[in-house]
């Protein structure tokens, strides 16, 4: 044990845990810069050396110089008393080895400093051969855990955001410390130091070269295409890292604030992607996708009440007819794709209040390009849940504008196939937005009603109930279950052409869609329709609606009601 000397007394740690070529030595340069804190470089690297067989061209002269005693390391160098309040001790997570003393994590302060990849590797394999091991990221995953179940969630901060704003990263670094920041931290001398490793003629030659943070280099290295397997493997676990780093910079110049969620507990969700079920930031679709190549997908929105899943097998005829009609190949089949929409939804637990969007791609093609030719992976399925209420006012009704964009007629892109080829109805919506009404009735190409941007619609006069017919609007299966409703309700149904001039001088409108179910439409244009109160038939209908949803559906297995 070190004894005490004059003038020595309690230090508190500050470990920093980071991989390998991150800014940790200029970091810790920087944190040397303080009139308060001394610094130790890697004091577990001996101990580390020691129980690895990992070959280093100065291992030998390492193992005699430097202490390799995991318990005295951390004991006596990294605990041990001394003159300045704080020791700032650069650590590579994977000199974290099991049986050392649990001090180590559970005295001091520690924060983690990540690093992309894709940065890391180029420079790194310039000395030796970069590991999984090496680049030490599952065991900075498991540092981050160990220390939230400790109860102190370290700060985590990204060298990128070091090197481009080393003031505001190390403000909020210090801040998040309980540390002052220094002006000093900023800048410091260049050449070899007396508190470098004696590894430093081999790792610390540009870092010598520098006085400060801010690197000269404007544009990256080339990625070395060796290193390929080693980024995959590595990316992810440094994208969850760096999801906790606050007020993270982006290779945009203007990253917008993370939004709040319309229902925060969609948050944790976990979609059905391809083959697999991921957690909600990993739920993505290749670039070479055809959904992103050509908007070349077909798509249903589905909704759950109760535990089943309410006309599951009328959609999916829908979505079956929609891939026939584009000459999809290799798609799923209905069996698989249940299965699927299932299986997220009790992995969810969701089983009420629930909208599933069910996209089937094209799928991925082998290079880009226009032509299904290049489509060889098979259709990509996406099963996306949602806790969702009813999106639109169903008790006191919305309003609606008329847009200028008009509804696909069968001669451009027929409207029977639900493609996700939106951007027809998406003008529409943008049209009903700067109008800040709830929606936009699309005309068809003759000025005919077709539907809104995303649903159908239906008016009520002296007492008969009108849709357009489906030749330039979705048919859509709600609108066909009310239609039915409206027969059985002893109504009289008409579906013919409909003049904008019919639905501004309605008794009743309504709209039609399994998202938002039965949505009474109170104004049109400005122009009240009736007497702008939501009507006695649209009442009923939405009644008969609510009662259809209770009683029918398909249930969704393992499923137990209360
Ligand atoms: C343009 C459009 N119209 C109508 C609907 C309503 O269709 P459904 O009742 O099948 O949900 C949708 C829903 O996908 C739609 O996108």
């Amino acid at each position: 044990m070190v004894g005490k000397e004059q003038g020595e007394g309690e230090v508190e740690v500050i470990h920093s845990w980071s991989a390998p070529r991150s800014l940790s030595t200029s970091l810790m340069y920087s944190f040397a810069q303080r009139d308060d804190m001394e610094v130790l470089d890697e004091p577990l690297y001996a101990t580390f050396l020691k129980v690895s067989d990992v070959e280093r061209p100065y291992r030998e002269e390492l193992l005699s110089k430097m202490e390799s005693d995991g318990d005295k390391v951390v004991e006596e160098i990294i605990f041990a008393p001394g003159e300045k309040k704080y020791r700032f001790c650069k650590h590579m997570s994977k000199q974290r080895l099991p049986g050392l003393p649990s001090d180590l994590m559970k005295k001091g302060k520690h924060f983690i400093l990540i690093r992309n990849p894709l940065d890391i590797l180029p420079s790194f394999g310039k000395v030796v051969p970069p590991s999984f091991l090496d680049l030490g990221l599952a065991e900075l995953v498991s540092i981050y855990n160990d220390l939230c179940q400790l109860g102190k969630r370290p700060p985590v901060i990204d060298a990128t955001d070091l090197a481009q704003n080393p003031e505001a990263t190390l403000h909020s670094l210090c801040e998040d410390l309980g540390i002052p920041f220094q002006d000093s931290m900023l800048r410091w001398e260049a050449g070899p130091k007396l508190i470098d490793g004696m590894w430093a003629p081999w790792w610390y030659k540009s870092v010598h070269k520098s006085t400060g943070f801010s690197s000269t280099r404007k544009y990256p290295e080339p990625f070395p295409h060796s290193h390929y397997d080693l980024l995959e493997q590595s990316l992810p676990l440094y994208n969850w890292l760096r999801r906790h780093v606050r007020q993270a910079s982006t290779l945009l110049k203007t990253p917008l604030p993370p939004p709040d969620l319309p229902v925060p507990a969609n948050e944790k969700l976990l979609a059905w992607v391809g083959d697999e079920i991921l957690p909600r930031e990993s739920a993505k679709v290749s670039v070479f996708d055809s959904v992103v190549q050509g908007g070349d997908s077909v798509w249903e929105g589905l909704r759950v009440y109760r535990g089943k899943i309410f006309k599951l097998e009328e959609h999916l005829d829908r979505l079956f007819d929609s891939a026939k009609a584009l000459a999809f190949k290799n798609v799923p089949t209905r069996e698989e794709v249940k299965e699927a929409i299932f299986r997220t939804l009790i992995r969810n637990g969701m089983f009420d209040n629930s909208h599933i969007r069910l996209s089937l791609t094209r799928g991925k093609k082998v290079t880009s390009g226009m032509s299904p030719a290049f489509n060889l992976y098979g259709c990509t399925l996406i099963v996306l849940p949602e806790w969702k209420p009813p999106v639109y006012d169903n008790t006191h009704g919305v309003t609606l504008v008329t847009a200028t964009t008009r509804r696909n007629s069968p001669n451009n892109l027929d409207s029977k196939i639900h493609h996700n080829n939106l951007l027809n109805n998406i003008l529409a919506k943008i049209e009903g937005n700067n109008a800040n009404a709830d929606d936009a009735i699309m005309l068809d190409k003759d000025g005919f009603v077709s539907e809104t941007n995303a649903t159908n619609i239906f008016l009520v006069k002296k007492g008969r109930v009108l849709t357009p017919h489906a030749d330039y609007c979705l048919p859509g299966i709600t609108r066909a279950t009310v239609m039915d409703l409206v027969v059985k309700e002893g109504l009289v149904l008409e579906e013919r052409r409909i003049s904008l001039s019919e639905f501004h001088t309605a008794d009743e409108v309504w709209t039609t869609g399994t998202m938002g179910e039965l949505t009474p439409a109170v104004k049109i244009d400005g122009r009240e329709v009736g007497d702008g109160q939501v009507g006695p038939v649209t009442r009923r209908l939405q009644n008969a609606y609510k009662k259809l949803t209770e009683e029918s559906g398909v249930p969704i297995p393992s499923y137990q009601e209360n």
